[in-house]
């Protein structure tokens, strides 16, 4: 491999796997925060003030004041395919090179949504909770009745590389029939696994489960509310793997709690790690810490992906995960 001149320094946020340090620190100047958590802005400023390059957590607010108080810096490599806490227009105006981490963790992210939408179809978790209790007292026709997969109706709300792979595994599977939303429509992926192209309102309608795979952007928050959650069967259930503003939270505690859906499954939450009041005393609520893309291998080879584009970036080759790819033709005129 080509190298890099040692005399960049990276920062990098938190402690990622060791297989993204180790590529670093073959071609950088590394320091790894010595904090197993999040950095307060002042600690971040410090750190950044004396880097060449950031590696950002998705709970690392990069906001305009932060990147004009560092025009510095050449390259922030966000561990996360999300990069909503990135002002990612005021980077470009910069020329400040943003990366993410696309085409490794949305595999991991799907399965986490299948594994919400089985637990909530057949009760797991209320269930563990009831036999833990004590409650379990032998077999009753009756007790902790679920819903049916096979042939349900699955709406995804959002068809990138996510919500394909989920689409593929409920349909091939699960047996479950798909809808779904997008901002174009997708006739191959239609053909292929007999998927409909419906406006919002027609796949909250028309499914059993709704299952939300959008980017956070001004024009997806709040992209679920109260007319949302109406809209939806009473019997129809919700999953969350992206971002917890694209929901009105207390609009969905309040839909819950009046019956108007039967339940949901939420991997993320509007101002996490706090919770809406309400959420965690509901029965019909699966509830996770943003571990949809918590395996093993998805995290290293985010690590990989973050550090080998900012090897590439370092080195004037152009990555394949660059959020601003206008920054990079400034710079690169190929
Ligand atoms: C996780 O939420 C990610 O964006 O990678
Ligand atoms: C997600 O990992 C993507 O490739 O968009």
């Amino acid at each position: 491999m080509f190298r890099t001149h040692k005399k960049y320094r990276i920062f990098v946020t938190r402690r990622i796997p060791k297989e993204g340090i180790d590529l670093l620190q073959k071609h950088f100047r590394v320091t790894v925060s010595a904090h197993d958590r999040p950095l307060t802005a002042r600690e971040l400023d410090i750190q950044a003030s004396r880097a060449d390059a950031l590696l950002t957590l998705l709970t690392d607010g990069v906001d305009g004041a932060f990147l004009r108080r560092h025009k510095h810096l050449r390259v922030i490599a966000n561990y996360a395919v999300g990069f909503d806490n990135i002002d990612v227009e005021v980077a470009t105006k910069l020329g400040i090179i943003i990366l993410n981490t696309p085409g490794v963790l949305h595999e991991a992210v799907a399965e986490h949504a299948l594994t919400l939408l089985c637990a909530l179809s057949r009760r797991i978790v209320e269930a563990d909770r009831f036999v833990r209790a004590g409650k379990y007292h032998g077999w009753s026709p009756n007790l902790l009745l679920g819903t049916d997969f096979f042939d349900a109706t699955l709406g995804v709300v959002g068809l990138g590389a996510i919500g394909t792979s989920l689409a593929q595994r409920a349909c091939q599977g699960l047996g479950m029939k798909i809808l779904y939303t997008d901002v174009h429509p997708h006739r191959l992926f239609e053909k292929h696994y007999n998927a409909h192209y419906v406006h919002l309102d027609t796949l909250l309608k028309h499914s059993d489960f709704v299952s939300v795979h959008v980017p956070l952007l001004p024009s997806t928050h709040h992209l679920f509310g109260a007319r949302e959650f109406r809209l939806m069967k009473k019997t129809a259930y919700f999953i969350n793997t992206s971002r917890g503003a694209v929901v009105d939270e207390k609009a969905l505690v309040k839909a819950l709690k009046a019956g108007s859906i039967s339940g949901a499954a939420l991997d993320v939450f509007e101002h996490e790690p706090i919770l809406a009041s309400g959420l965690t005393k509901l029965e019909n609520v699966i509830l996770t810490p943003h571990i949809a893309s918590a395996t093993r291998s998805a995290r290293v080879a985010m690590a990989e992906l973050v550090a080998s584009g900012m090897v590439l970036a370092f080195s004037g080759r152009r990555p394949r995960n660059v959020v601003n790819p206008e920054v990079w033709q400034r710079y690169h005129r190929r």
